[in-house]
């Protein structure tokens, strides 16, 4: 049994061969209506509970979507609903929900909540997102970086603005995947140093450049996210936007990345705030195959987790 607990703690083979995987899977439906059934089953008779303490569009459909796909059941909790929302311990509801269900996939706030459900549980458990990191994401960008320029190995990635969760989990496929990685942004809002230096201790270069338009040059990929993400505090919200306004990604700054750089945004987008409409929907730009891979990179994820 596996947990998807991160990209760092997740072996560099394994990870690639679930690129591989879920790149097989995806051209295994060519043709199909989103909701055929996959030819393999791998998940029947399995039960799947996908916990969302935050919002959420992609996770949900998608996850929903590919344990279907593979033939097994989900049930989708809101944190809220659950006793877990009203003071029964973490541990307990993994105790308790591993005797019900095959698998869970959580999105929640702190990375405690995650850690302690995957030491609790008898079941594999996946991280949807946390205040921390969002690993699924990086797995779909990484697929969807290749399936467009090939291997990303030695490439060039710039995150532009707030060293939030998905910036993290770029810094731990940095180190896994074994691409170079520079963040843009104020110094308020840095990745984690501690991310920072397990990227350079598995030998990718990692740089930190203040100035948008340098840090884009030669660029193979410009990667930005919304400058308030679901934990931070609305209240920060004015002085995030002051400090992020001259990281926006707009036509000027993707003019200085290579000609063929592409964009990525893990959506939902702030259009005009972090990138303008120009960029999201320009020729330069694959958000969409991104969110699209997220189904398949995942189904991946989940066969991983249960050696299916
Ligand atoms: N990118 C992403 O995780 O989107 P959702 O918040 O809609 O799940
Ligand atoms: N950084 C964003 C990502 C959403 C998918 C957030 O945590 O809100």
């Amino acid at each position: 049994m596996n947990h998807f607990l991160d990209i760092h703690k997740t072996d560099a083979a394994d990870l690639r061969s679930m690129i591989e995987e879920g790149r097989r899977m995806k051209q295994a439906r060519a043709g199909r209506t989103r909701g055929a059934p996959d030819d393999e089953q791998p998940l029947a008779g399995r039960m799947v509970a996908l916990i969302f303490e935050k919002p959420s569009t992609r996770t949900r459909v998608s996850f929903d979507l590919g344990v279907r796909q593979m033939g097994g059941e989900t049930m989708v909790l809101s944190g809220a609903d659950l006793q877990l929302g009203h003071g029964e311990s973490i541990a307990d509801t993994a105790r308790v929900l591993s005797r019900y269900v095959d698998m869970i996939m959580i999105r929640t706030f702190e990375e405690a909540i995650l850690l302690e459900l995957a030491e609790y549980s008898d079941v594999p458990v996946i991280n949807g997102l946390t205040n921390r990191t969002h690993p699924c994401q990086i797995m779909a960008d990484v697929m969807t970086y290749e399936e467009h320029r090939g291997p990303i190995r030695g490439k060039k990635v710039v995150w532009c603005g707030d060293g939030n969760n998905v910036c993290a989990s770029f810094l731990h496929g940095a180190g896994q995947f074994g691409f170079d990685f520079t963040f843009t942004g104020p110094a308020e809002l840095d990745p984690e140093a501690e991310f920072i230096e397990l990227a350079r201790a598995k030998g990718a270069k990692v740089e930190i450049e203040r100035e948008a338009g340098k840090a884009v040059e030669g660029a193979d990929l410009v990667v930005t996210d919304t400058w308030v993400s679901m934990h931070d505090s609305q209240s920060t919200r004015q002085r995030r936007h002051n400090l992020l306004k001259p990281y926006q990604v707009n036509e000027a700054l993707m003019e200085r990345a290579k000609p063929d750089a592409l964009f990525m945004h893990c959506l939902p987008a702030h259009r005009e705030e972090e990138v303008t409409s120009a960029v999201m929907d320009g020729p330069r730009s694959v958000i969409f195959d991104e969110a699209e891979n997220r189904l398949h990179a995942q189904k991946a994820v989940m066969r991983w987790c249960l050696g299916v």
